[in-house]
C-alpha cells in the first residue's frame, strides 16, 4: 500500500536545496510503508511507475537516492526502477519508542533537474519480548505480614510499539501473592506484588514466583522474572516439648552429678525465636537444691543426697523458654528406687530383765519391735535368737517378735542369759542389726540345805564345863537368799527320861552344839543328836543330819577297894 500527500518538513529541505542550487524542479512526494528487519533487496515500492517516469528517463537522468544522514536502509534500483531494502532495518533502533516511523529521503535526476521526496513508513513487527530489567529478584517478608502488603513494583519493557508493546503480566503460582496491573501516568503498565494469604515460615520458608509479562502481538511473546520470596521468621510457635510428660528413675544414693532424665524441646522458629533454654518452674527450694538442670542440653542431674526414706517421687515442673518471649511447661517425675542402705532397728518394746527359774516352757520373756527404713525386699526382715539358749522367738504381729521360754530353767546352774536377737534384711548384701539384753533367772525355793556329812561322831571328856562348844554341823543351800539361809534345829528327843535340850543346845544361826550341863561319863556315855537344817524359803525346806557324841571318862573316881 502507497500514497502521496505533502509534508511541509521535506518542502522546506527541497527549498533549500533548490535554492543552492538555483534550479527549477519538479517536487512530488511519495511514500511507501515496509516492516522492519526484511531481507536485503526486498521489494519496497515501484517508484518509476507510481512517479509515472520511464524506466529510460531513471537511466539518463542518474536517478539516485539522496538522504540527510547517508544511510543505505533503502536503495534505488535503476534498471527495474523499484525501491529495495538496501541493509537491515531494525525499527526499534530507529526510532525507539517514536511510532510512526519514517525513513525521510529524496530521489534525484538531471537532465532536467527532477527531485521527489520519498517517506518508507518502517512498519512494526513484534520482533521483541517484553524484558525485565533483572531476571531474578530476592524479596524478603515476615511470616506476619498482613494480607494485601505490597511487596513490590516491577515491570517489563517491550521495544516494540502499538499492539506489540506490553500487554500485560501473569503470575504463578498465586497461592499466597497475587498481582494488580497498573498503568503509571504516561500510559506504562507495571505490576504491583502483593499478599493475598498467610504465610507459615515453618510451612513453606521459600517460594518463588514467576511473574511474567506478554505483550500483544501475534504470535505473543513474553518476558519472565523469577521472584525469590524468603519469608521471614516471626517468633509465633511456642517451644514444644518431645513429650507430654518425663518419667525417670534414680537409685537413692547416687552420686553427684548423676544424670537422671533429659528433656527436651522443639522450636519451629529458627535463631533466637527457636532457641530454647530450660529452667525449673515451681518448685521447692529442697527440690531445687538436690536437682540441677542445664540451661543448654536440658540435662537433669543429681546434685545432692537423694534419700529414698525421705522421699520416693519427685515432681519437678520444668519449662521451656525460646529467646523471643515463649514458653512451655512440662513435668519430670522421677521414681527414687530404694538401695539397702538401712540396717533394721530392733527396738525392745517390753521386757522383763529377771524370771523365776520355774517358769513354765512358753513364758514371755519380751516383745521386740523390729524395722526396716527401705523398701521391699530391703525392708523384709527376719528375726533370730543365737545359740543354745532355751529361748525361741516367734513373730506375732508383723514387725513384732515375742520371746519365750522354750526349756527348763534352772538359776543354780544358769543364773542369767545374754540372748542376742539378730535381725537381717534380705537385701544384697543384706544388713543386719544385733542387740544383746541380759535375763536374770530370779530364785525358787528349790534345793534343800544339805549338810556336809549326814552323820557326825565326835568325842567329848566327862567333867566338861557347861557351856561349852562341843561340835559345829553346817550345811549348804544352793538356793540364793533366804531360800538359801539355813536355821539350824535341834530335833526334840528324850534321854534318860529327860528332853534333850536339857542336855545340848544348837546354835540356830551358826550351827554351833554347846552342851548344857556337864556330863559323867559313869552315868551317859553316848549322846545321839539330831539336827534339821531349814532353809527360809517359804514354804521352806529342810533336811536332817545325826550327831553321835561320845562322852569320854576321866580318872574322876577313887578305887572303891583294895584287894
Ligand atoms: C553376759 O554379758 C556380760 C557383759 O558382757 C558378762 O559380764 C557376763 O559374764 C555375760 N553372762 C553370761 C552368762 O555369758
Ligand atoms: C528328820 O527327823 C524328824 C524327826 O525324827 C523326822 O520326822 C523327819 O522326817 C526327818 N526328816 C528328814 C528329811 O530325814
Amino acid at each position: 500500500m502507497h500514497f502521496i500527500s505533502r509534508d511541509r518538513a521535506i518542502q522546506w529541505q527541497v527549498r533549500a536545496f533548490i535554492l543552492v542550487f538555483l534550479i527549477e524542479a519538479t517536487v512530488c512526494q511519495i511514500r511507501y510503508s515496509v516492516p522492519e528487519e526484511m531481507r536485503k533487496g526486498s521489494f519496497v515500492g515501484n517508484v518509476a511507475e507510481d512517479l509515472g517516469i520511464d524506466a529510460k528517463r531513471l537511466k539518463s537522468g542518474g536517478a539516485r537516492i539522496v538522504s540527510s544522514d547517508s544511510s543505505e536502509y533503502i536503495r534505488l534500483d535503476v534498471d527495474k526502477g523499484t525501491l529495495v531494502v538496501g541493509e537491515r532495518i531494525d525499527r526499534e533502533q530507529l526510532c525507539g519508542q517514536t511510532s510512526p516511523c519514517s525513513l525521510n529521503f529524496e530521489m534525484i535526476m538531471t537532465n532536467p533537474m527532477q527531485l521527489h521526496s520519498v517517506v518508507v513508513e518502517v512498519l512494526d513487527v513484534n520482533d521483541n519480548a517484553p524484558v525485565f530489567h533483572e531476571k531474578e529478584m530476592h524479596v524478603e517478608i515476615l511470616e506476619s505480614a498482613l494480607s494485601g502488603t505490597e511487596i513490590l513494583q516491577v515491570s517489563a519493557t517491550d521495544t516494540d510499539v502499538g499492539i506489540n508493546a506490553l500487554h500485560g503480566y501473569t503470575l504463578h503460582p498465586t497461592t499466597h501473592f497475587n498481582i494488580k496491573v497498573l498503568s503509571s501516568p504516561n500510559g506504562h503498565k507495571y505490576a504491583q506484588l502483593y499478599l493475598s494469604g498467610a504465610l507459615d515460615r515453618e510451612k513453606e520458608e521459600k517460594l518463588i514466583l514467576t511473574l511474567t509479562a506478554v505483550d500483544g502481538g501475534d504470535p505473543q511473546r513474553s518476558g519472565t522474572l523469577k521472584i525469590h520470596v524468603t519469608v521471614r521468621d516471626t517468633n509465633d510457635n511456642a517451644p514444644v516439648f518431645t513429650q507430654s510428660v518425663f518419667k525417670a528413675s534414680v537409685k537413692e544414693n547416687v552420686p553427684k552429678g548423676t544424670l537422671v532424665a533429659r528433656v527436651s524441646a522443639t522450636d519451629a522458629d529458627e535463631g533466637m525465636n527457636g532457641l530454647v533454654t530450660y529452667h525449673f518452674n515451681r518448685m521447692s527450694s529442697n527440690v531445687a537444691e538436690l536437682f540441677h538442670l542445664d540451661e543448654n542440653s536440658g540435662d537433669l542431674t543429681v546434685n545432692g543426697v537423694i534419700d529414698y526414706e525421705e522421699n520416693k517421687i519427685y515432681e519437678i515442673g520444668v519449662q521451656a523458654k525460646d529467646q523471643g518471649g515463649q514458653s512451655t511447661s512440662t513435668n519430670v517425675i522421677i521414681e527414687v528406687s530404694d538401695v539397702n542402705d538401712n540396717a533394721p532397728l530392733i527396738t525392745l518394746t517390753s521386757f522383763s530383765s529377771a524370771i523365776a527359774e520355774d517358769s513354765p516352757s512358753g513364758t514371755t520373756v519380751a516383745i521386740i519391735n523390729v524395722k526396716d527404713l527401705d523398701s521391699g525386699k530391703n525392708g523384709k526382715v527376719d528375726c533370730s535368737v543365737n545359740g543354745n539358749i532355751p529361748f525361741a522367738i516367734h513373730s506375732s504381729l508383723k514387725n513384732y517378735y515375742t520371746l519365750v521360754t522354750n526349756g527348763v530353767l534352772d538359776r543354780e546352774r544358769n543364773p542369767e542369759y545374754n540372748i542376742t536377737f539378730t535381725a537381717v534384711d534380705e537385701g544384697s548384701p543384706p544388713l543386719s542389726t544385733n542387740k544383746t539384753i541380759t535375763l536374770r533367772i530370779s530364785d525358787v525355793n528349790d534345793n534343800a540345805p544339805v549338810f556336809e556329812q549326814s552323820f557326825y561322831e565326835a568325842d567329848i571328856m566327862e567333867n566338861n564345863s557347861p557351856g561349852l562348844s562341843v561340835f559345829s554341823v553346817k550345811a549348804h543351800d544352793s538356793d540364793s537368799g533366804q531360800n538359801a539361809r539355813v536355821s539350824y534345829l535341834l530335833i526334840d528327843t528324850e534321854l534318860n527320861g529327860n528332853p534333850i535340850s536339857t542336855y545340848i543346845s544348837v546354835n540356830a544361826e551358826s550351827g554351833i552344839i554347846q552342851a548344857v550341863k556337864s556330863f559323867d561319863y559313869e552315868q551317859i556315855k553316848t549322846i545321839n543328836v539330831f539336827v534339821k537344817g531349814q532353809d527360809g524359803g517359804s514354804p521352806p525346806l529342810s533336811s536332817n543330819t545325826t550327831i553321835k557324841l561320845n562322852i569320854r571318862d576321866q580318872n574322876d573316881n577313887p578305887p572303891q577297894g583294895r584287894c
